[in-house]
């Protein structure tokens, strides 16, 4: 239960990071949800009147004046023309006749919420991306560029079929699966960068706190939104785009998009996620 001890000291301020590293180390076993239980805890102890499903609108949910801004801009939301773009994308057959549809449960329609999911086969995490990818190289097409354009707007469609299901994540039986979701675990806990900082520093101690101009997103939920529009990006970004941007802004070496390591990442933040609902395409400042 290390990760319920790491989260008792997360009140403990960005001054204390020997604390915070030395539980990190501590050996012991996986646990995932006790982890789960401890993080909900965590969270809805320390923001009481944050409700349990609104911790899905990241900066939003802690923050009202920015609030009031995102609803007002929401009435013409700026994910709108890549919402569109990725209906038709995923709509439009492949050379071969064959679509997105053809590789996923129900035609891919509001699936969003069951990945990312484990494979057996290959052993690996496999996210929405991935499989996207994943589904065009096996039709004959090339594979789309992580961060953004095509692949922000194919997963912005396939997020808005899903808004409002509940995270879904499962980890099956399989020693893989527990391992993957512990690197990802790991990884989310080790300060890194020449800022030193892990990603919990900032999503898990710091929610609702500014790094210069914006407010830090709390972890429970904070991939729901994804893909998401920013004007600070001038365009939509995914997942990977967003957890490359975070590592630099440490000044850490981001690792490539969907590395395995994300990936795991991303499993462990879903998995914590667990019956919130799909709240993507988002909009932030
Ligand atoms: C120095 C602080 C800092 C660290 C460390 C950091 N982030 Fe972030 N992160 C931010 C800021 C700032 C934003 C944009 C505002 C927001 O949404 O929190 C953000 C946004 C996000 C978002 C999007 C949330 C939303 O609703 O828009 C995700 C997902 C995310 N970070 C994941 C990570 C992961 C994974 C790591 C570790 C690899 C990490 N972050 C490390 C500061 C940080």
């Amino acid at each position: 239960m290390r990760r319920a001890v790491l989260l008792g000291l997360a009140m403990f301020t960005l001054a204390a990071p020997q604390i915070l590293t030395a539980t990190c180390h501590a050996a012991d076993s996986i646990n995932p949800q006790a982890d789960f239980k401890a993080f909900r805890k965590y969270f809805t102890e320390r923001f009481t009147n944050v409700p349990l499903n609104d911790f899905v609108n990241g900066p939003y949910s802690m923050d009202a004046g920015l609030r009031k801004q995102w609803l007002e801009i929401d009435a013409f939301p700026p994910y709108q023309f890549a919402l569109d773009k990725g209906k038709e994308m995923f709509n439009t057959p492949f050379k071969n006749g064959k679509t997105y549809g053809d590789c996923f449960p129900n035609k891919g329609i509001g699936v969003r919420q069951d990945y990312p999911y484990f494979d057996t086969k290959s052993g690996e995490v496999i996210t929405l991306d991935v499989a996207l990818n994943q589904c065009r190289e096996a039709n004959g097409e090339k594979p789309f560029d992580y961060s953004k354009d095509d692949m922000a707007a194919l997963t912005a469609y396939m997020a808005y079929t899903s808004r409002g299901k509940r995270f879904d994540i499962k980890i099956p039986d399989d020693p893989r699966a527990l391992a993957a979701y512990e690197k990802g675990e790991e990884y989310f806990y080790t300060r890194r960068g020449q800022l030193n900082f892990s990603c919990a520093s900032c999503h898990v101690q710091n929610p609702g706190g500014h790094l210069r101009t914006e407010v830090l997103a709390p972890a429970l939920g904070i991939v729901a939104a994804m893909p998401i529009y920013r004007s600070e990006w001038g365009g939509m970004g995914t997942i990977s785009r967003r957890f490359t941007s975070c590592n630099s802004q440490v000044r850490a070496t981001p690792l490539k998009p969907e590395d395995e390591l994300y990936r795991d990442v991303e499993y462990y933040l879903s998995y914590m996620s667990n019956g919130l609902p799909i709240s993507g395409p988002g909009a932030r400042p």
